[in-house]
C-alpha cells in the first residue's frame, strides 16, 4: 500500500493555484492506487514553530539528556520526519513568494533537515530519506520557466531539488505553473489557467 505525503502551503484555499493542481495531482494518484494511503500536511492551517535554541542545543544531544523545553521543540521535528519516512511518494504544493519558498514551507524545511536522522553530517553529509520521489507544484504570478530571462530569479526550484537531495531526496520533478498574476488582473480565470498547467500535472501521477 503507497502512501502519498501531501504537503500544501498555500493559506489562499480554494483560490490557491497550487492547491487547485495539487487537488487534480492527488485524485489522479488516488484513481491510480486505490490501495495507496494519503497523509495531508497543511502548513497553511497550522503554523510550525521556527528552530531555536531549544532544539538547536537539542539535535546535538542523546534523548536521556533532553530537557522538556528541548523534548517539546524536538517533537513537531520528530512527527514531520516519521512522515517524512513513511511517506513513499511526495507532493509539495506551494507558491513562490519573493522569488523562493514561502515561510511555513521553510519552517517545515528547518525541522526535517536534521544531522544524524535524515542526513549523515560531516564529514560524509549523506542524505538517509532514501528511495522516495518527490514531485513539487509551484505557482508564481511571473513566468519562470527555462529559458526565459525571469528563470535566473527563480530561487525556489532549485533551492527545493538542493535541499531534498541533501536528505537523500533526489528523484524530484518540479512543475511551474507560472503566470498567475494573469487571474488577479482579471485576463484569464482559475479555471483556464489551470487546464494550461493539468496535463504536466497528471503526466506527474505514477
Ligand atoms: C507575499 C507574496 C510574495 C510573492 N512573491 C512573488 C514572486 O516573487 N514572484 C512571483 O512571480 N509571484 C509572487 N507572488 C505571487 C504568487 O506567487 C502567486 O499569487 C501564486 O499564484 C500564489 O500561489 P497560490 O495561487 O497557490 O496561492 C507573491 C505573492 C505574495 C502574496
Amino acid at each position: 500500500m503507497p502512501t502519498l505525503l501531501n504537503i500544501q502551503s498555500s493559506p489562499r484555499g480554494h483560490h490557491s493555484i497550487s492547491r487547485t493542481l495539487s487537488h487534480d495531482f492527488v485524485a489522479a494518484w488516488q484513481a491510480k492506487h486505490p490501495d495507496g494511503k494519503v497523509v495531508s500536511r497543511d502548513l497553511a492551517e497550522n503554523n510550525l514553530p521556527f528552530v531555536g535554541i531549544p532544539w538547536i542545543t537539542g539535535i546535538f544531544l542523546p534523548a536521556e539528556q533532553h530537557t522538556p523545553g528541548m523534548q517539546r521543540a524536538l517533537a513537531d521535528s520528530d512527527e514531520l520526519i516519521a512522515e517524512l519516512f513513511a511517506a513513499d511518494e511526495i507532493l509539495i504544493g506551494t507558491p513562490m513568494y519573493n522569488f523562493t519558498v514561502p515561510a511555513n514551507l521553510k519552517a517545515w524545511i528547518d525541522l526535517i533537515v536534521r544531522p544524524r536522522v535524515t542526513h549523515s553530517g560531516p564529514p560524509e553529509r549523506k542524505g538517509l530519506v532514501l528511495g522516495k520521489s518527490c514531485k513539487i507544484i509551484i505557482a508564481s504570478g511571473g513566468i519562470y520557466d527555462e529559458g526565459l530571462p525571469a528563470a535566473a530569479s527563480d530561487y525556489e526550484s532549485g533551492y527545493l531539488k538542493r535541499v531534498l537531495g541533501f536528505i537523500g531526496i533526489t528523484d524530484v520533478e518540479v512543475i511551474l505553473a507560472g503566470g498567475t498574476a494573469a487571474v488577479a488582473f482579471g485576463s484569464t480565470t482559475v479555471e483556464e489557467l489551470v487546464r494550461q498547467f493539468r496535463p504536466a500535472v497528471l503526466a506527474a501521477v505514477r
